[in-house]
């Protein structure tokens, strides 16, 4: 009799937990993912970011807290970013040593010393009063090569506080060889760079804005980050930071640009980060307030979703709370 039914049937794989469990091609684990940190200066308490609800702007002691519930939960690394009280046109509390970043890199290596990787974000639109990722010229356009020179000397100032990667977010060209030179030359040669290589003029920073103080005063970051209709050119981006010396490479935003992900993660020997940026935390959790989702298992689908696409490590607002998920 010939066969009326079919003969493979990928439902048989499906059937229980366990053979799902035993079949999953792709995992999640704790320490793949890394939590970004807000460390503001000159505040008594925890400072909620309203468009990020259960994210805050940390004190330095609540980000010590927050950085051991991140080690407890196994998280693999933190990304700190810092939120002065005073801006000035060139950035200068980015690389002062009394700056609130390098306070807070002291604290948290002193506090955790090898139980998770610290990496601070290095960048000037926390620190400038124009909101820009670099120097002005005089007519207001950002002045590439000036801006290394401020990358180089921040470089140096985080890894005298501490710190083990240093991430150039600032979409400079030939800032990931200014910093390895910068860092080379200051004797941190195991100080190592997360380079965010690909990095898009995104609407879903939106809520960042709020929570980093980083808005441009005028204009936009289009002139320095992608045009989101590009992709071959994100090999470009990437091809060169490795040539420049990053050890690791990052794209950012990462569900919006999971093809991206993939692409660079087939073209390089290098690992590859994904940014889970504030506009995608904002999206979900506005959702699930609202009952629309279910927002535990949108999460971790999410984070599974990083993975498949090829991203080794995962920045998430979620990280703490995920890893526990995940356990
Ligand atoms: C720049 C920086 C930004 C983000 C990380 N680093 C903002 C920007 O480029 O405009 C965005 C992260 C997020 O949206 O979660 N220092």
């Amino acid at each position: 009799m010939t066969a009326r039914f079919p003969v493979a049937r990928p439902r048989r794989l499906r059937s229980t937990p366990a053979l799902r469990r035993l079949v999953a091609e792709t995992r999640v684990r704790p320490a793949d993912l890394i939590l970004p940190l807000f460390v503001k200066e000159g505040i008594e308490a925890p400072n909620p970011v309203s468009s990020m609800p259960g994210v805050v702007q940390h004190t330095r002691e609540s980000l010590r807290k927050a950085a051991h519930e991140a080690v407890e939960a196994g998280v693999g690394g933190l990304m700190l970013f810092g939120v002065p009280e005073v801006k000035d046109e060139r950035g200068s509390a980015a690389d002062d040593p009394a700056g609130i970043v390098q306070k807070a890199l002291r604290d948290l290596s002193s506090d955790l010393g090898d139980d998770i990787v610290i990496m601070a974000d290095l960048c000037l639109d926390e620190y400038t009063s124009h909101g820009h990722c670099g120097l002005l010229t005089p007519s207001g356009a950002v002045d590439n090569d000036a801006t290394l020179e401020r990358y180089a000397s921040i470089a140096v100032a985080q890894a005298a506080a501490g710190v083990q990667v240093v991430a150039p977010s600032g979409m400079m060209d030939g800032q990931v060889a200014a910093i390895r030179a910068a860092l080379d030359r200051a004797g941190y040669t195991d100080v190592a760079i997360l380079a965010y290589a690909a990095k898009y003029a995104s609407a879903f920073y939106g809520p960042f804005r709020e929570a980093a103080e980083g808005a441009p005063q005028f204009g936009d970051r289009t002139g320095y980050q992608q045009d989101p209709a590009n992709a071959l050119e994100s090999l470009r981006e990437v091809e060169l930071d490795i040539a420049e010396g990053a050890d690791m490479v990052m794209v950012k935003p990462g569900l919006a640009y999971l093809d991206v992900v993939a692409k660079v993660a087939e073209s390089v020997y290098v690992p590859v980060s994904a940014y889970q940026v504030s506009g995608e935390y904002a999206m979900v959790e506005a959702a699930a307030q609202n009952g629309w989702l279910d927002r535990d298992r949108v999460i971790l689908e999410t984070l599974t979703a990083y993975r498949r696409a090829g991203a080794r490590q995962i920045l998430t607002y979620w990280a703490t709370e995920a890893a526990r998920l995940l356990r």
